[in-house]
């Protein structure tokens, strides 16, 4: 049995902000959590899996993998609650092997002191996440990469440039070494503006999936899971999942990612001050009105 040594999160090293064992009941939770295609899922899963099944036995100048997985899409449409959950996911495939989820925190590494971004970017590849996949198969967790990998051809030459396009060029550089030694290592990047992200970059991501908005059926379902979920502790609220409403008021969410329907409906709480003391009198027509409001705030936000 291969023997971890504990890294414990007040050691962690620097850009590291979280160290967790795998599988992980929490974690578990939040892939289920998020209400996106089947369809989807499997492949984000498969994926991951390969990258452990077929990374250590095919060379590489068979098949270029790089042990790196993208999601893109708005805020709110659930990407770094899927990369977390699928971490615990792919350990659960493999439950002979210890599997850690390190997530690095990449602004903690770019605002390094000036000039220090591209050390703290080598020592953190090259070191701390080359150490951890040595002992045993290791996930990290790129989230925002945007910050880490910026598009190189899009930065103009304010705002300390060369720093960042050091930064850019080191990770390159580290993700290139970690693939050829340590096929135990799997990234899952995140951002909301791929467009940032340096080509480069994405060239090395083994695959690309863009979470979209929910569709009308996700929506339901996702304003469904959110008031079951309340009804746990206010069962009124359970109940108007059943309301004749429902379905209308879950059409009024279209448009709005998983977090902005889940916000509005704590809006609708707070409709008014007897509702927030007492959550359990919120209407069908607060939750409408809340999901109206939230839409016309966004669509305020694409005109600007
Ligand atoms: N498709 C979805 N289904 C259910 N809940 C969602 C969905 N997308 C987002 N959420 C809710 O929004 C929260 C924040 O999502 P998050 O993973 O941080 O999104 P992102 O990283 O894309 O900004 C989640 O914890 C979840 O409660
Ligand atoms: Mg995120």
């Amino acid at each position: 049995m291969n023997k971890l040594p504990p890294i414990s999160n007040e050691d962690r090293p620097k850009g590291i902000q979280r160290i967790m064992s795998l599988p992980n009941k929490g974690l578990k939770a939040l892939w289920d959590s998020i209400i996106i295609e089947e369809d989807q899922k499997h492949r984000l899963l498969s994926q991951a899996v390969l990258n452990f099944t077929m990374r250590g036995k095919v060379p590489r100048t068979v098949i270029p993998l790089h042990g790196v997985i993208m999601l893109t899409g708005l805020p709110g449409t659930g990407k770094t609650s899927l990369a977390r959950g699928l971490a615990h996911r792919v350990a659960e495939s493999f439950p002979k092997d210890k599997f850690r989820l390190l997530e690095v925190e990449p602004h903690s590494l770019a605002s390094a002191a000036h000039g220090k971004t591209q050390r703290a970017v080598t020592d953190l590849f090259a070191q701390s996440i080359a150490e951890a996949a040595a002992i045993a198969p290791t996930i990290v967790l790129l989230d925002e990469v945007e910050t880490l990998a910026a598009d190189r051809a899009k930065l103009s030459l304010d705002a300390n440039p060369i720093d960042v396009h050091r930064a850019t060029d080191a990770v390159l550089v580290q993700l290139d070494q970690l693939a050829e030694e340590h096929p135990n290592l799997l990234f899952v990047a995140t951002s909301n503006f791929p467009q940032a992200v340096d080509q480069a970059f994405l060239s090395r991501c083994d695959l690309i999936l863009e979470v979209s908005l929910p569709n009308a059926e996700a929506c339901e379902r996702i304003l469904k899971d959110c008031l079951t979920g309340l009804g746990e502790f206010y069962p009124a609220i359970g109940r108007l999942a059943q309301d004749r409403k429902f379905t209308q008021c879950a059409s009024a969410c279209v448009g709005l990612d998983g977090r902005a329907i889940r916000k509005m409906v704590a809006n609708a709480l707070a409709s008014d001050q007897k509702t927030a003391m007492n959550p359990e009198l919120v209407s069908m027509d607060a939750l409408f009105t809340a999901a109206e409001m939230a839409k016309e705030t966004r669509n305020a936000g694409d005109k600007q």
